[in-house]
């Protein structure tokens, strides 16, 4: 796929969502979004949240990127959880975006990080939820309450398909987590704006979202504990949503759920390459990685961030994973929240110079 391609891919569709109950979802054809990929000049990628927080996390300037930890903060320390958070700042000349990926599980977390980082949710000039698990959303609710009139006007939310908004259950041999469903119309009625943007979108003007993930790869699959809650046929959670095999189901009734519609959020950085953020990586990092090469012609892959979600792996999927990391030859892997210490040990053995290990607070300036 090239530019002139992915502007094509451009249109993205707008939710309409009825407040209370089961989202109800009337897309519609909107006006394309972006031109070609951007490039920016700079991209100073926030970790708000992470699951950990490492006071020893060694910092300093590598080859092309330079990593700046935060130190301990007695009186305003930052706090970890399972969940994901980053603020991304762009810049492109005199041009400044920041752009919101993901808001960790709680508000608690997640404000008190921003509070400490000194970094203003609100002054945020779009928002990107990369999927609908609780460890990634959970804190929006609560973020659009209180940034409801203080947002800047038409402030949109970037979702990659309708199940972002539907209940999603894991169930573990420990028992099911109900991970909750992201309320879309409450969201709206908070005066965010939803999109769904399904085919790569540009966001914001610097940076761009992936569009669903094709998967490619033999090895990643999506996590087998991994459940959707069904709604009724005519709804945005019917299983006609949920991909090819799933067309009949009751609504309440478990489905298998393959993430069609999460997505991952890229930055064009001028003179580096790609940089693909994976959040949680269910659709596969790997996967993620291609889709992004695709949907801009670009195959430089700068760097690799996020969630990769190998810590359930078997070792072959990890060494899978890795030699596929060597063939795309990224300059850095940053790789945070789900991942796994397995895949960290791999990339450390096998890539040692590449690797960039996570830290709540943890700055990563690519760029000039
Ligand atoms: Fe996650």
């Amino acid at each position: 796929m090239n530019r002139r391609q992915f502007l094509a891919l451009g249109a993205v569709a707008t939710g309409t969502f009825a407040v209370g109950g089961l989202s109800r979802l009337a897309s519609r054809a909107a006006s394309a979004q972006g031109a070609a990929a951007p490039t920016v000049d700079r991209l100073v990628l926030t970790n708000v949240v992470d699951n950990i927080y490492d006071v020893f996390a060694k910092g300093g300037k590598l080859d092309t990127v330079t990593v700046e930890r935060t130190p301990l903060n007695v009186q305003s320390p930052l706090l970890a959880e399972h969940g994901l958070a980053y603020h991304l700042e762009s810049l492109r000349g005199d041009e400044r975006r920041q752009i919101l990926l993901d808001f960790s599980l709680t508000d608690l977390n997640l404000f008190n990080n921003y509070r400490s980082l000194k970094l203003d949710p609100l002054a945020a000039d779009a928002l990107i939820i990369s999927h609908g698990h609780a460890d990634h959303y959970g804190a929006l609710p609560a973020l659009a309450r209180v940034g409801e009139g203080r947002f800047k006007p038409g402030i949109t939310l970037y979702a990659g398909g309708e199940d972002t908004f539907c209940q999603r259950m894991v169930i573990t041999s420990g028992g099911t987590v109900d991970q909750g469903r992201l309320d879309g119309g409450a969201l709206e009625g908070r005066g965010v704006k939803v999109v769904l943007a399904k085919q790569p979108t540009v966001v914001a003007g610097h940076a761009f979202t992936s569009g669903q993930i094709a998967r490619t790869t033999d090895f990643e699959k999506p996590p087998a504990a991994a459940r959707l809650v069904a709604g009724p046929m005519d709804s945005a959670c019917s299983a006609t949503h949920f991909g090819p095999t799933q067309v009949q189901t009751t609504p309440g009734e478990l489905v298998a759920d393959n993430f069609s519609g999460e997505h991952a959020t890229v930055y064009h950085v001028k003179g580096r390459g790609l940089v693909v953020i994976t959040s949680c990586g269910h659709a596969g990092v790997i996967n993620s990685v291609r889709q992004a090469q695709k949907a801009t012609g670009i195959d430089k892959v700068h760097a690799i961030v996020g969630g990769f979600h190998l810590a359930p792996a078997p070792d072959d999927v990890v060494a899978k994973t890795v030699a596929a990391f060597k063939t795309i030859a990224p300059d850095y892997i940053i790789p945070m929240h789900c991942t796994g210490i397995n895949t960290i040990m791999a990339v450390h053995r096998e890539m040692p110079a590449r690797l960039i290990m996570p830290s709540t607070g943890t700055r990563v300036i690519f760029g000039a």
